[in-house]
Protein backbone atom coordinates (compact mmCIF):
# COMPACT_ATOMS: atom_id res chain seq x y z
CA UNK A 1 0.00 0.00 0.00
CA UNK A 2 1.12 3.54 -0.87
CA UNK A 3 1.52 5.86 2.05
CA UNK A 4 -0.78 8.73 2.24
CA UNK A 5 1.65 11.10 2.99
CA UNK A 6 4.63 11.43 0.49
CA UNK A 7 5.86 14.76 -0.14
CA UNK A 8 6.45 16.22 -3.32
CA UNK A 9 10.01 16.41 -5.13
CA UNK A 10 9.63 20.02 -6.87
CA UNK A 11 13.01 21.43 -8.77
CA UNK A 12 13.77 24.78 -9.81
CA UNK A 13 15.69 25.19 -13.25
CA UNK A 14 17.13 27.87 -15.44
CA UNK A 15 19.85 29.91 -16.23
CA UNK A 16 21.68 32.54 -13.67
CA UNK A 17 20.13 35.02 -12.30
CA UNK A 18 16.97 33.95 -13.10
CA UNK A 19 16.04 33.82 -9.52
CA UNK A 20 15.75 30.07 -8.52
CA UNK A 21 16.82 30.70 -5.20
CA UNK A 22 14.60 33.44 -4.24
CA UNK A 23 11.89 31.55 -5.37
CA UNK A 24 12.76 28.10 -3.93
CA UNK A 25 12.93 29.44 -0.21
CA UNK A 26 9.76 31.63 -0.47
CA UNK A 27 8.15 28.70 -1.78
CA UNK A 28 9.48 26.75 1.13
CA UNK A 29 8.31 29.12 3.58
CA UNK A 30 5.06 29.53 2.23
CA UNK A 31 4.28 25.88 2.96
CA UNK A 32 5.42 25.51 6.38
CA UNK A 33 3.06 28.54 6.63
CA UNK A 34 0.13 26.50 5.74
CA UNK A 35 1.18 23.40 7.68
CA UNK A 36 3.02 21.50 4.82
CA UNK A 37 6.49 19.89 6.20
CA UNK A 38 8.95 21.67 3.37
CA UNK A 39 12.20 21.64 3.02
CA UNK A 40 15.11 24.01 0.78
CA UNK A 41 17.91 21.69 -0.54
CA UNK A 42 20.80 23.04 -2.85
CA UNK A 43 22.61 21.50 -5.29
CA UNK A 44 25.37 21.76 -5.43
CA UNK A 45 25.27 20.31 -1.67
CA UNK A 46 28.36 22.71 -0.89
CA UNK A 47 28.66 21.91 2.30
CA UNK A 48 29.60 18.08 2.03
CA UNK A 49 33.59 16.54 1.41
CA UNK A 50 32.43 16.23 -2.06
CA UNK A 51 30.53 19.67 -2.55
CA UNK A 52 33.57 21.13 -0.72
CA UNK A 53 35.67 20.06 -3.83
CA UNK A 54 32.71 21.55 -5.88
CA UNK A 55 32.94 24.53 -4.69
CA UNK A 56 36.84 25.22 -4.97
CA UNK A 57 36.39 23.94 -8.30
CA UNK A 58 33.60 26.72 -9.13
CA UNK A 59 35.72 29.64 -7.59
CA UNK A 60 38.24 28.43 -9.87
CA UNK A 61 40.79 27.18 -6.95
CA UNK A 62 40.75 23.83 -8.18
CA UNK A 63 40.61 22.12 -11.88
CA UNK A 64 39.02 18.67 -12.42
CA UNK A 65 38.09 17.16 -16.31
CA UNK A 66 35.52 17.94 -17.36
CA UNK A 67 33.48 14.23 -16.93
CA UNK A 68 35.34 13.92 -13.45
CA UNK A 69 33.68 17.21 -12.34
CA UNK A 70 30.36 16.42 -13.81
CA UNK A 71 30.45 12.55 -11.99
CA UNK A 72 31.09 14.80 -9.11
CA UNK A 73 28.29 16.76 -9.30
CA UNK A 74 26.42 14.09 -10.07
CA UNK A 75 27.84 12.33 -7.01
CA UNK A 76 27.02 15.29 -4.62
CA UNK A 77 22.90 13.99 -5.67
CA UNK A 78 24.00 10.62 -5.08
CA UNK A 79 25.07 11.39 -1.26
CA UNK A 80 21.70 13.21 -0.76
CA UNK A 81 19.42 10.79 -2.51
CA UNK A 82 18.55 7.99 0.71
CA UNK A 83 17.93 10.79 2.59
CA UNK A 84 15.84 12.75 0.28
CA UNK A 85 13.59 9.47 -0.09
CA UNK A 86 13.14 9.31 3.64
CA UNK A 87 11.75 12.91 3.92
CA UNK A 88 10.10 12.21 0.90
CA UNK A 89 8.45 9.33 1.91
CA UNK A 90 7.47 10.64 5.79
CA UNK A 91 5.39 13.21 4.05
CA UNK A 92 8.31 16.30 3.35
CA UNK A 93 8.00 17.92 0.58
CA UNK A 94 11.51 18.89 -0.77
CA UNK A 95 12.53 22.01 -3.06
CA UNK A 96 15.39 21.64 -5.01
CA UNK A 97 17.47 24.90 -6.26
CA UNK A 98 18.96 23.04 -9.44
CA UNK A 99 19.28 19.22 -9.94
CA UNK A 100 20.00 16.83 -12.68
CA UNK A 101 19.18 18.99 -15.55
CA UNK A 102 21.53 21.69 -14.56
CA UNK A 103 24.27 18.68 -14.53
CA UNK A 104 23.21 17.82 -18.14
CA UNK A 105 23.35 21.50 -19.31
CA UNK A 106 26.13 22.58 -17.52
CA UNK A 107 28.27 19.50 -18.86
CA UNK A 108 27.01 19.17 -22.31
CA UNK A 109 27.93 22.97 -22.72
CA UNK A 110 31.13 21.96 -22.14
CA UNK A 111 31.12 19.42 -24.64
CA UNK A 112 30.56 16.47 -23.17
CA UNK A 113 27.67 14.13 -24.51
CA UNK A 114 23.91 13.94 -23.92
CA UNK A 115 23.45 10.64 -22.35
CA UNK A 116 26.78 9.87 -21.25
CA UNK A 117 25.98 13.12 -18.79
CA UNK A 118 22.08 11.98 -18.14
CA UNK A 119 23.37 8.45 -16.99
CA UNK A 120 25.38 9.01 -14.10
CA UNK A 121 22.02 10.38 -12.57
CA UNK A 122 19.66 7.27 -13.70
CA UNK A 123 18.34 6.03 -10.21
CA UNK A 124 17.97 9.60 -8.62
CA UNK A 125 14.32 10.31 -7.39
CA UNK A 126 12.11 11.44 -10.49
CA UNK A 127 10.80 15.26 -9.58
CA UNK A 128 7.01 15.50 -9.54
CA UNK A 129 7.25 19.13 -11.05
CA UNK A 130 10.29 20.62 -12.54
CA UNK A 131 9.76 24.54 -13.08
CA UNK A 132 12.04 25.71 -15.82
CA UNK A 133 11.73 29.51 -15.06
CA UNK A 134 12.65 31.33 -18.92
CA UNK A 135 14.46 34.84 -18.84
CA UNK A 136 16.13 36.38 -21.71
CA UNK A 137 19.12 37.38 -21.71
CA UNK A 138 18.83 40.59 -22.28
CA UNK A 139 16.33 40.84 -19.13
CA UNK A 140 19.23 38.87 -17.13
CA UNK A 141 21.90 40.98 -18.23
CA UNK A 142 19.95 43.97 -17.37
CA UNK A 143 19.71 42.14 -13.62
CA UNK A 144 22.85 42.85 -12.83
CA UNK A 145 26.25 41.45 -13.72
CA UNK A 146 27.37 37.87 -13.09
CA UNK A 147 29.35 36.89 -10.51
CA UNK A 148 32.93 35.60 -10.39
CA UNK A 149 32.54 31.86 -10.95
CA UNK A 150 33.64 29.72 -12.95
CA UNK A 151 30.94 29.49 -15.51
CA UNK A 152 29.51 33.25 -14.81
CA UNK A 153 30.20 34.01 -18.43
CA UNK A 154 27.78 35.35 -20.58
CA UNK A 155 29.66 33.35 -23.59
CA UNK A 156 28.89 30.57 -21.79
CA UNK A 157 25.43 31.15 -19.90
CA UNK A 158 24.60 31.51 -23.59
CA UNK A 159 25.52 27.68 -24.74
CA UNK A 160 23.93 26.43 -21.50
CA UNK A 161 20.30 28.32 -22.19
CA UNK A 162 20.77 26.37 -24.91
CA UNK A 163 21.10 23.09 -23.86
CA UNK A 164 18.70 23.90 -21.42
CA UNK A 165 16.24 24.62 -24.76
CA UNK A 166 17.60 21.40 -26.12
CA UNK A 167 16.66 18.93 -23.18
CA UNK A 168 13.42 20.84 -22.72
CA UNK A 169 11.43 17.87 -21.35
CA UNK A 170 8.14 16.58 -21.09
CA UNK A 171 7.60 16.82 -17.62
CA UNK A 172 8.95 20.27 -17.13
CA UNK A 173 6.66 23.28 -16.34
CA UNK A 174 8.20 26.35 -17.96
CA UNK A 175 7.62 29.82 -16.59
CA UNK A 176 8.59 33.19 -17.92
CA UNK A 177 10.30 35.14 -15.40
CA UNK A 178 10.39 38.06 -17.33
CA UNK A 179 8.79 41.73 -16.67
CA UNK A 180 7.79 39.85 -13.42
CA UNK A 181 8.01 41.01 -9.55
CA UNK A 182 9.41 38.52 -7.35
CA UNK A 183 5.56 38.18 -5.66
CA UNK A 184 3.88 38.20 -9.43
CA UNK A 185 6.31 34.93 -10.11
CA UNK A 186 5.99 33.35 -6.85
CA UNK A 187 2.05 33.71 -7.07
CA UNK A 188 2.28 31.75 -10.14
CA UNK A 189 4.81 29.13 -9.00
CA UNK A 190 2.68 28.18 -5.84
CA UNK A 191 -0.49 27.37 -7.58
CA UNK A 192 1.75 24.75 -9.74
CA UNK A 193 3.59 23.33 -6.81
CA UNK A 194 -0.18 23.39 -4.73
CA UNK A 195 -1.10 20.88 -7.72
CA UNK A 196 1.79 18.96 -7.73
CA UNK A 197 1.82 18.42 -3.60
CA UNK A 198 -1.46 17.33 -3.92
CA UNK A 199 -1.34 15.05 -6.77
CA UNK A 200 1.98 13.37 -5.85
CA UNK A 201 -0.20 12.22 -2.81
CA UNK A 202 -1.62 9.50 -5.03
CA UNK A 203 1.75 8.71 -6.58
CA UNK A 204 4.16 6.52 -6.17
CA UNK A 205 7.82 8.14 -5.95
CA UNK A 206 9.89 7.56 -9.41
CA UNK A 207 13.61 7.13 -10.67
CA UNK A 208 15.16 9.17 -13.19
CA UNK A 209 15.62 7.36 -16.35
CA UNK A 210 18.98 6.18 -18.65
P1 LIG B 1 24.70 27.76 -7.90
O1 LIG B 1 25.13 29.07 -8.46
O2 LIG B 1 23.26 27.47 -8.05
O3 LIG B 1 25.25 27.51 -6.52
O4 LIG B 1 25.38 26.61 -8.83
C1 LIG B 1 26.75 26.59 -8.98
C2 LIG B 1 27.13 26.33 -10.40
O5 LIG B 1 27.24 24.93 -10.64
C3 LIG B 1 26.21 26.89 -11.46
O6 LIG B 1 27.00 27.62 -12.38
C4 LIG B 1 25.66 25.66 -12.14
C5 LIG B 1 26.69 24.61 -11.90
N1 LIG B 1 26.21 23.22 -11.86
C6 LIG B 1 26.81 22.27 -12.69
O7 LIG B 1 27.68 22.59 -13.48
N2 LIG B 1 26.41 20.98 -12.59
C7 LIG B 1 25.45 20.57 -11.71
O8 LIG B 1 25.11 19.38 -11.65
C8 LIG B 1 24.84 21.57 -10.86
C9 LIG B 1 23.78 21.15 -9.89
C10 LIG B 1 25.25 22.87 -10.97
MG1 LIG C 1 25.41 30.81 -9.02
Amino acid sequence: MMAATRGALIVLEGCDRVGKSTQAKLLVEYLTKRGKPAKLMNFPDRSTTIGKLLDEYLKQGQEFDDHAVHLLFSANRWEAASSMEKLLKSGTTLVLDRYSDSGIAFSSAKGLDFDWCRNSDAGLPLPDLVLFLQLSQEESRARGGYGQERYEKEQFQATVRDKFSRLQQDNWTVVSAEQKSIEELQCELRKLVDAAVKSALNKSLGHLPT
